[in-house]
């Protein structure tokens, strides 16, 4: 197989500037060089020009809708078009607001797909429980058929429907979740792993019963939204949203391993660098550099070194 590489500069789901860097950072820190010493062809394919509009009124308390609606549906369509032609995605952002239409995209082409939101939030607020008003904290909410009827027809999106089930999602690094997300995630019963469960079970567990959950009954595609301030913000400070006690290095790497291991995976999202929000040059260094080891593990890249069949390869 091989693997496309898609940057997404777009900043308009949340209020802080500089998150639309987020691509460069992580490839100044030399993703593509990285990726070339795993054994799979790799195509970057740049970045999206997203359209800059100049009426995007709030609606409700939401920010730039159409804005965030019209970035979500140029790609959607990348992605989908990436994986309709045979490759793996990464998509680089960007705010999550993104993960829209990267999801959508990608279940276009699997309408089976499953997926792992690895992020300190749960992005599952609706316009009417969003205590910021910022999409990139809603995006959960766009995809699910059990929120239908608690989404407004928010202008920008009407070429979304829903098209995941909330047994389809499982979420790993929670700590920092609204009253009304907490609600939502009780009263759909999405499976969710927060700190404290990693915590109380250990990575490697909570890994094994996120695949029970969501692989148990039939092999599908796996969509990984990978938000950097799952991390600890030790490792990755450069971002928007920070929240303390998050993954150590090893607990990133691990879920990574696993879910290549799987040999299931189709569509990863890497969001949230933010390198206008880093106190000082080695800050958003760290940042950018824990995105590329986050993304050549979910890729394949191994802490053992390489098999006998990959090194003949090349
Ligand atoms: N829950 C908060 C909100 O709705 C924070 C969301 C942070 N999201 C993120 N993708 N960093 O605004
Ligand atoms: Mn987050
Ligand atoms: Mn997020
Ligand atoms: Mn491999």
């Amino acid at each position: 197989h091989s693997v496309a590489v898609l940057g997404a500069p777009f900043s308009k789901g949340q209020k802080r500037r500089g998150v639309e860097h987020g691509p460069k950072a992580i490839r100044d820190a030399g993703l593509i060089e990285r990726l070339s010493h795993l054994d799979f062809p790799v195509q970057d394919f740049g970045d999206l020009s997203f359209q800059h509009l100049e009426e995007d009124e709030p609606y409700m308390h939401v920010l730039f809708p159409r804005t965030v609606g019209r970035a979500s549906k140029l790609l959607s369509g990348a992605v989908g078009n990436a994986v309709g032609a045979g490759h793996t995605a990464v998509m680089l952002g960007g705010d999550h607001s993104l993960a829209i239409g990267s999801v959508e995209g990608h279940a276009k082409q699997c309408p089976d797909l499953c997926l792992i939101w690895v992020d300190a939030h749960a992005d599952i607020n609706t316009p009417f429980t969003s205590p910021s008003g910022n999409l990139h904290g809603q995006s959960v909410a766009f995809m699910l058929k059990e929120l239908q009827n608690k989404m407004p027809e928010l202008p920008g999106f009407s070429w979304v429907k829903p098209f995941l089930s909330a047994k389809d999602l499982v979420y790993i690094g929670l700590r920092d979740v609204d009253p009304g997300e907490y609600n939502i995630l009780k009263d759909l019963g999405v499976q969710y792993f927060t700190m404290r469960d990693i915590d109380r079970l250990g990575i490697q567990r909570v890994m094994e019963v996120t695949f029970d959950h969501l692989l148990s009954r039939k092999q599908r595609p796996i969509h990984l939204s990978f938000d950097i301030d799952a991390m600890d913000p030790s490792l990755a400070p450069a971002t928007g949203t920070p929240v303390n006690g998050g993954l150590t290095y090893r607990e990133g790497i691990w879920i990574t391993e696993e879910i290549h291991n799987t040999g299931l995976l189709s569509v990863m999202d890497l969001v949230e660098v933010n390198p206008a929000l880093g106190a000082s040059r080695e800050a958003v260094e760290s940042t950018a550099s824990m995105a590329v080891d986050i993304i050549a593990s979910a890729l394949g890249q191994t802490r053992e070194g390489e098999h006998a069949a990959s090194r003949t390869r090349r």
